[in-house]
């Protein structure tokens, strides 16, 4: 349970939210001014400040700032006076996650707290597996830092140790794969073998024996006995790949061997005993393929266990910079993108997600001539994209590319200079900072 300060004058305020939150389990330390606030701030381990935006010494936003400066990652919820949305508008801008107009609804407070917790628990499911993937030296990295990147890592997390099979979807490029390699390097068959095949690459005829192997003899051309991928990857996990392209003969004997926990070989009678964990991929919708009968539905949800969704790049964009750099570190590449052409890298949609994303950089730093990448040497598909970048239809996620979008500008605008950016903003400098940093906007100030 969350460490909670409530900062509010009025002292029948305080007391009614100190004792109903209280008696939701949460520990509640309390403040009548910003002074105290600070004080009592620095002293206990808040993880939560709900503060009432009008106070007689400073005023909400003051407060908020001090206290986002003395720990950028703590969180806050303002309490304004009743249709001050500008007012909210304006705290949210400071870094508070959310607002709550007077006079406050518990309930509705209280939902807001709970997502804020839930928020902090992913945080802390993501800083475990960082920390693994560091300390292992895993040989797979999953570069973000994006909200859905972490909310997908806390998943992870939790999904890899244990036995279930897993479904992975998302479209083309988007890095099904390195999830399926993740679960299995953070789960406890880590140095079992991980074994994959692609279910659009096997001709039907040769299903049976790819996945279950075949004794000598058992059909034309089978002149020794041969293992399937299930007992190649006896102990370990099974990538299976493309999981919609299964034919439907295929679809029935999969599911008895995965009800069994055994496997006939094509051409035995034999039942061979399997210790095999799941991880299946797919870019088409299963469920939708359930409905029109394309797909069975008992082997849907026998695979469909733990989801794992990954999003695609052109909803997490604060990813791509990250990625860039991780890219260019990967090709051992000296060159650099310059601001304008990351502007439109960032604009542009990537069909083809995390993939097209390498593939052009690959291809740019192997033709540009020069080492700092400018917008003529991006692909023309790149080069020529218009259109509104994202243009999600979630407010959220549309507020932030707009805001990105302007802080971006104006920084491009004033040569990268902060302060004048964010006096063309009319917010101060430390905010643009805060800002930036929140959307992942690194300094590319010209050297
Ligand atoms: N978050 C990420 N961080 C680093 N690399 C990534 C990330 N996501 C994807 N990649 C890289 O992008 C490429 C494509 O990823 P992957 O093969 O896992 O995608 P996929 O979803 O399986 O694609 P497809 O549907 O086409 O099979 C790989 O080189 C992978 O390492
Ligand atoms: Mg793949």
């Amino acid at each position: 349970m969350m460490n909670i300060l409530i900062v509010d004058d009025e002292e029948m305020q305080r007391t009614m939210l100190q004792g109903f939150l209280e008696k939701q389990g949460y520990r509640i330390f309390t403040a009548a001014d910003g002074a105290r606030a600070l004080r009592v701030f620095m002293e206990q381990p808040i993880e939560l400040v709900l503060l009432d935006h009008r106070m007689p010494d400073m005023n909400g936003d003051e407060l908020m700032e001090k206290i986002k400066e003395i720990s950028p990652t703590v969180r806050a919820i303002m309490i304004t006076a009743y249709g001050a949305v500008d007012t909210a508008v304006r705290v949210m801008r400071l870094g508070a996650d959310d607002f709550l107009e007077k006079p406050v609804d518990l309930e509705a407070l209280l939902d807001k707290i709970r997502r804020i917790e839930d928020e902090v628990l992913v945080a802390g499911d993501v800083e475990e597996v960082q920390e693994i993937i560091a300390s292992e030296d895993l040989p797979v990295r999953l570069v973000g830092s994006s909200r859905p990147i972490q909310d997908l890592l806390s998943v992870i997390q939790r999904a890899a140790p244990t036995p279930w099979t897993v479904l992975v979807r998302g479209e083309t490029g988007t890095g099904k794969e390195l999830v399926a390699r993740l679960v299995h390097l953070l789960s406890p068959r880590k140095n079992g073998p991980f074994i994959e095949l692609n279910c659009a690459a096997v001709p039907e005829n040769l299903f049976e024996s790819e996945l279950f192997g075949h004794e000598k003899g058992a059909f034309t051309g089978a002149d020794r006995r041969r293992r399937g991928v299930f007992e190649l990857a006896d102990g370990g996990t099974l990538f299976l790949d493309e999981t919609g392209e299964l034919p439907q003969a295929m679809q029935a004997k999969l599911l008895r061997a995965l009800q069994e926990n055994t496997i006939t070989r094509v051409g035995s009678e034999q039942p061979v005993p399997v210790d095999v964990r799941i991880v299946a991929a797919t870019n088409r919708d299963l469920k939708e393929m359930v409905e029109k009968n394309m797909f069975r539905e008992d082997l849907y949800y026998r695979l469909n266990v733990i989801e794992i969704e990954i999003p695609p790049l052109r909803q997490r964009k604060e990813d791509i910079p990250e990625l860039i750099e991780f890219f260019l570190r990967k090709y051992n590449s000296r060159s650099r993108f310059d601001n304008q052409a990351l502007a439109q890298l960032t604009k542009y949609n990537f069909p083809g997600n995390v993939r097209e994303l390498e593939h052009i950089i690959q291809r740019t730093i192997t033709l540009a001539r020069s080492s700092v990448i400018t917008v003529r040497d991006l692909p023309p598909e790149i080069r020529n994209f218009r259109g509104r970048s994202g243009g999600s239809s979630n407010l959220a996620e549309r507020l932030t590319e707009v805001e990105r979008e302007m802080i971006l500008d104006s920084l491009e605008e004033h040569n990268w200079i902060q302060t004048r950016a964010a006096e063309a903003l009319g917010i101060s400098e430390r905010v643009l900072r805060y800002r930036m940093d929140k959307l992942g906007i690194k300094n590319q100030g010209r050297k």
